[in-house]
């Protein structure tokens, strides 16, 4: 961590807006979707907040202006102390290699033409001057940080199962030695154990390298198990914002009140032990 640091606030999110203009159709007029409309917060460095709520709600949105990919109608913006200034063209590399966002789904976006180690690589070819030697050591340094292997460098795409991909996305995220990690849905794809098993690797790698997580998900038991702080969104605002605790043993909206009344019991302790069993193995 640098020493210049006068704050703990990793991310300030103020009153942040995004509208999307629908064009005309036939027989029906230029419409505007308000999909978040005015959302702030504030997450500490090294703590995960989850967002939930209903499909179309607006967290991808959210999650999307936060990692720059849509510029926000209205509002700010601050990541580590520093304010964006999200105009197409304003943001420097700097700024950018600061947040990187892990989608649902990372076979949409690894290039089935491409070698795991060149995956990984790519960042570092495209935004620094890192000999090829280094930047092959260093991806082949981070297959091992998410659990895989060297021997997975040469292999593409389609060779790996859907836990694999994802932690190459999360490997790939972590290249450029991010602060804030953005999670779209990571292990909604995923069958239970694996998700277990991404959770956990996911919880290390906060650790170790001290990332500040958004985590979007639908799953209250996942949310149970990685949050520290939630908040619930419903209509493009942010209905509830507190700690897991708070949230979980005492919802104060009325649409959290539900969304929890809809969702069978959490079942954290379920996913520790499956997370348990599966270290006990691999370490038998
Ligand atoms: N590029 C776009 N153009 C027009 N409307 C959009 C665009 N992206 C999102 N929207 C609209 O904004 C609203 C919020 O969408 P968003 O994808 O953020 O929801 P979400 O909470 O992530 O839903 P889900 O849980 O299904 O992923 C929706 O009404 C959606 O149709
Ligand atoms: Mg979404």
């Amino acid at each position: 961590m640098s020493d210049t640091k006068t704050t703990d606030t990793m991310l300030e999110v103020r009153d942040i807006k995004r509208d999307y203009e629908l064009p005309a159709g036939f027989m029906k007029p230029k419409k505007t979707v308000h999909a978040v409309k005015g959302v702030s917060f504030k997450l500490e460095r090294g703590k995960t907040l989850a967002i939930v709520g209903e499909s179309g709600c607006g967290k991808s949105t959210l999650a999307r202006m936060i990692t720059f990919i849509d510029e926000p109608t209205a509002g700010e913006l601050i990541i580590d102390g520093q304010k964006m200034d999200t105009r197409p063209g304003h943001l420097t590399p700097e700024m950018r290699q600061k947040v990187q966002i892990v989608f649902q789904n990372p076979y949409g976006s690894l290039n089935p033409r491409q070698k795991i180690g060149d995956v990984l690589g790519e960042p570092l070819a495209i935004n620094t001057s890192m000999p090829a030697s280094e930047r092959r050591d260093r991806a082949t340094e981070m297959l091992i940080k998410v659990g895989l292997g060297p021997e997975h460098y040469n292999r593409y795409p389609h060779m790996f199962s859907g836990g694999q991909r994802q932690r190459i996305a999360i490997a790939r995220a972590l290249m450029m030695n991010p602060k804030l990690l953005v999670l779209d849905e990571p292990v909604s794809a995923l069958d239970l154990s694996v998700q277990a098993q991404v959770l956990n690797l996911l919880a290390d790698l906060q650790d170790e390298f001290d990332l500040t997580y958004v985590f979007i998900s639908h799953d209250l038991s996942v949310v149970r198990y990685i949050a520290d702080e939630v908040m619930v969104m419903y209509f493009g605002e942010a209905v509830e914002y507190g700690t897991r605790d708070e949230v979980f043993s005492a919802p104060k909206h009325e649409y959290t009140q539900t969304l929890f009344k809809a969702t069978p019991r959490a079942d954290v302790d379920s996913i520790r032990a499956r997370v348990a069993k599966k270290k006990a193995a691999s370490a038998a």
